[in-house]
């Protein structure tokens, strides 16, 4: 392998030292405590919550202070806020540094939703580098933990200020960034700019951590050879298959390549999540929210479709047990007939 790039072990952001190259990206209604702990147990270096609302906090609302609980066994963590006010974001953190375990507090300067950027918050930073240096400042002096952002390359073609930002974010005293290669416009569509990765990289005396289409343990290696940075965040990859976290983390390590999980391997991991979900939000939501990762875990799955459909109907913990388990008979018998 290129030795020229750091592949494997121990790297930090501020003092938090992550044992291998390989995040977990943030996705709000998926990276809650039930996934982390998964996503942990298979391997993820760095773990980041869903976003969360720094009004939510400063209100003391009881389901945003649910989404700060930190386990134990998913350390080291970063915390997401969002927020569209610099004050406001920086008493927010205030609130995390003093009272929860998340090892870093990251700001999310990069979500497209109309609803978010309305508050002039998410990608709506992106639009003012100036901004952006102000709310690390104003957060910086609020907080003792390593503090990160996550951005998008600009808002759109038109204003791709990723340089100035991320210059913006360094020089007030961040301690990493992560950068989506993509603009806000791009949504999720299109191919994510990996060398405008490798640009802020070259600059950058902090860590930089690459997202955007890493789908594979060769993408993985493949965006630290091109990028240079210090580690891969996967996102969508790794619905429905958490694997894909430790299966990169080995290649990146040994050069190692280990199998795909089995439908089986599949279908017990999508039955132990559901019952943390229940666990976490109650039988009627838990239920509610497995439905989509149901049928993530299901994806590609021959013969699955059926199955996938009749998920989304489950209403309570049994019928989505059925499910998940008649479809793991009906592919036991036709694999033992093949
Ligand atoms: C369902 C979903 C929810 C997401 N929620 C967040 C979020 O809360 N905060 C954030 O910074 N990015 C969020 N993202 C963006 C991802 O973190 C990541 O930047 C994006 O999916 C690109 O990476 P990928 O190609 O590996 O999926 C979300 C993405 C998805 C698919």
């Amino acid at each position: 392998m290129n030795t020229k790039h750091a592949f494997r072990g121990p790297w930090s952001i501020g003092r938090v030292e992550i044992q291998n190259r390989v995040v977990l990206a943030p996705m709000a209604g998926v990276t809650n405590i039930a996934f982390r702990v998964i996503a942990k147990r298979f391997g993820a270096g760095l773990i980041y919550t869903e976003m969360v609302s720094d009004q939510g906090i400063l209100m003391k609302n009881s389901r945003t202070l649910i989404m700060t609980t930190v386990h134990p066994e998913e350390r080291p963590l970063a915390l997401q806020l969002f927020g569209g006010d610099a004050g406001r974001l920086a008493e927010a953190a205030r609130y995390i540094d003093a009272h929860t375990d998340a090892d870093i507090i990251d700001i999310n300067l990069g979500c497209p939703a109309p609803k978010i950027n309305k508050i002039e918050a998410g990608a709506k930073w992106l639009l003012s580098p100036e901004r952006v240096y102000d709310l690390y400042r104003t957060v910086r002096q609020a907080i003792r933990k390593p503090l990160t952002a996550k951005i998008r390359l600009g808002w759109d073609d038109a204003h791709r200020y990723y340089l100035e930002l991320a210059q913006a974010i360094e020089e007030a005293g961040g301690d990493a960034i992560a950068v989506h290669g993509r603009t806000r416009a791009q949504m999720y569509e299109g191919q994510a700019d990996w060398r405008a990765i490798a640009e802020i990289k070259a600059r950058a005396r902090i860590p930089i951590i690459g997202n955007g289409d890493v789908r594979s343990p060769e993408d993985a290696r493949r965006m630290i050879e091109e990028t240079g940075v210090d580690a891969v965040m996967v996102g969508r990859a790794a619905l429905g298959n958490p694997w894909i976290l430790y299966r990169i983390a080995r290649y990146l390590e040994h050069g190692e390549r280990l199998p795909e999980p089995t439908a089986r391997e599949k279908i017990a991991l999508a039955l132990e999540h559901l019952d943390e979900l229940i666990k976490l939000k109650g039988e009627r939501v838990g239920v509610q929210e497995m439905r989509k990762h149901a049928a993530w875990y299901l994806k590609g799955l021959r013969g699955a479709s059926r199955f996938k459909d009749e998920a989304q109907q489950a209403e309570t913990r049994e019928e989505m047990r059925r499910t998940l388990l008649s479809y793991e008979e009906a592919e036991c018998i036709e694999t033992s007939l093949a």
